[in-house]
């Protein structure tokens, strides 16, 4: 072919966590044949300060800029988290000192990353199911079939000081470190072109394609195909392709936020290598350690706590002075666009799609949409078949999130305010309800997926199985919310039942063999950020 159909120039609109994350994904994806301009208002202040990741972070999106975790992690404040603990999602904690300084109180389970040990092509999660609902284990799920829960108790790393890996994890970090990382990455490492200035229009051609945009000083920046990273403003993709948002508040009730950073002495208390979620009176509060301080929030409805009402209970779980303390108040929207590509327009990140980050997904939604965008990546006569297949992927994506993050607060036994009561009338959709149906059956949900090195390793498998049977039962079991029965089939298996006993042995082994040689998550980080 002689013409040359290529895209041959991106503009990003805005420079935060996802713009940057954009230019270095395009960057490396699309190597010396795309022109990548990312334009970054001054004054645009950036909504991340302490975000929660999960675990294959490191494989889909570093490991594919080539950078490692000793090359990203000491320049962005980053420490481990194995998996989030839930606290007070069954009791409003009976009067303990909920979270302080450490995520106490009794009533708490574990979402742990990595999968369920199987036996016979069962996960454990089955054998557990049928000892408990035949009154044989009073053992918690999360304590019989992970190692992670003592290794939490104690701050423990799921490294070895030699760098050796024991167990899946993620990390907690700044993100505005992360975006300044990135900057400097695809500018200095990539060729992106930075520039400093603020979005004032967009041209259209007759097809409503966007031809350029303007700036305050004047500049026009012309493309083939625009990344609408503008933030909840959406400038591109709502305010000038005038997409509609599709507003998911019959889903999920929070919609504010207040959020603070608190000094922790790590030296006295260790660093938990977790997430904390604790359940509040109106909605849930996030805790995110990093060395030296934690990032902190109560997501809330403002149907049920006004904001003076929502901060007096935030600052009083920390013993913080509402007085005195910065403060971060913070409105959104929960939902997502109808469709996330329109024309020759995308949006990704939080212009695109927006969930309270109960499951830390907000910085996944923007590589997966980088993961889709590449792998459909258009030529200028933008195929609607690829559109329209990226835009489905992101629905599911988003949608199937939507309804884990809903079963949460369904299924949470909490009955003792208006909010936790609220979340009860609240209808799920018809998809979720047979993924609950299949759970309830004994059958669980997602099945077969046992192979971990395939699902951490291989993408394609893991984003069409996002929320795997161990993810469910994780949450759900955490929950007290279990199977009607154990499988039916599992009753003709009496050898594969008597034979998970030595799984469920395995765990216990392992687990009192790590505790006994980790070393602290604090020690860990020490030496890795040379402190
Ligand atoms: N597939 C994801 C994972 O295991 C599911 C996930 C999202 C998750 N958020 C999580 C698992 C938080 C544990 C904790 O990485």
């Amino acid at each position: 072919m002689n013409s040359d159909n290529r895209i041959q120039s991106v503009v990003v609109l805005g420079g935060g966590t996802a713009g940057w994350m954009s230019a270095a994904y395009l960057g490396r994806a699309l190597g010396q044949t795309v022109k990548i301009t990312v334009l970054e208002a001054p004054e645009v202040p950036r909504i991340g300060v302490g975000e929660a990741t999960i675990a294959n972070l490191q494989k889909v999106f570093f490991d594919f800029l080539g950078l490692r975790e000793e090359d990203w992690m000491p320049e962005c404040n980053a420490s481990f988290k194995m998996g989030i603990r839930f606290v007070n999602w069954r009791t409003p904690g009976a009067g303990e000192a909920v979270g302080r300084p450490h995520a106490g109180g009794k009533d708490h389970f574990d979402h742990l990353f990595g999968l369920l040990p199987e036996h016979d092509n069962l996960p454990l999660s089955h054998y557990w199911t049928r000892k408990r609902l035949n009154g044989e284990t009073d053992e918690p799920f999360d304590r019989a079939c992970y190692v992670q829960p003592e290794i939490f108790d104690r701050k423990l790393s799921p490294r070895r000081l030699d760098g050796t890996k024991v167990a899946s994890y993620a990390w907690h970090f700044d993100a505005n470190l992360v975006a300044k990382f990135l900057r400097r990455f695809a500018t200095e490492k990539q060729g992106a072109v930075h520039i400093e200035d603020t979005y004032v229009s967009a041209a259209l051609d007759q097809r409503g394609h966007i031809t350029s945009i303007t700036t305050a000083s004047g500049r026009t920046l012309e493309a083939d195909l625009f990344v609408d990273c503008s933030g909840f403003r959406s400038l591109l993709i709502n305010q000038v392709m005038r997409e509609p948002f599709l507003d998911m508040g019959d889903h999920l009730l929070n919609d504010r936020a207040v959020a603070t950073q608190v000094p922790h002495d790590d030296e006295a208390h260790g660093v938990e290598p977790f997430t904390s979620a604790i359940a509040m009176s109106s909605g849930w509060s996030w805790k995110i350690p990093m060395l030296g301080r934690f990032g902190t929030g109560y997501v809330y409805s403002s149907r049920f706590a006004t904001q003076d009402e929502a901060t007096e209970e935030f600052c009083r779980m920390w013993g913080l002075d509402p007085e005195t303390q910065p403060l971060n108040h913070i409105r959104f929207r929960v939902g997502r666009n109808r469709r996330a590509w329109v024309k020759n327009c995308v949006g990704i990140g939080l212009s695109s799609c927006f969930l309270e980050p109960l499951e830390s997904t907000g910085i996944y939604f923007v590589y997966a949409a980088l993961y889709q965008l590449v792998k459909n990546f258009p030529d200028k006569s933008f195929d609607p078949v690829l559109v329209n297949r990226f835009n489905r992927e992101i629905e599911t994506m988003f949608d199937d999130t939507r309804d884990f993050i809903q079963g949460h607060f369904s299924f949470a036994p909490r009955n003792d305010t208006p909010f936790w009561r609220a979340c009860k009338d609240l209808e799920l959709a018809e998809g979720f309800k047979e993924k609950v149906a299949l759970y309830k059956s004994g059958l669980g949900v997602n099945l077969p997926v046992t192979d971990e090195s395939n699902y951490y390793g291989n993408f394609e498998a893991e984003f069409r199985n996002f929320w795997s049977n161990a993810n469910y039962y994780c949450v759900f079991a955490g929950l007290d919310y279990l199977p009607d029965r154990p499988m039916p089939a599992l009753a003709h298996r009496p050898d594969a039942i008597a034979a998970a006993e030595a799984k469920f042995a395995d765990v216990r082994r392992q687990r009192d063999e790590l505790v006994a040689t980790l070393p602290t998550t604090h020690e860990f980080l020490r030496q890795l950020h040379g402190k």
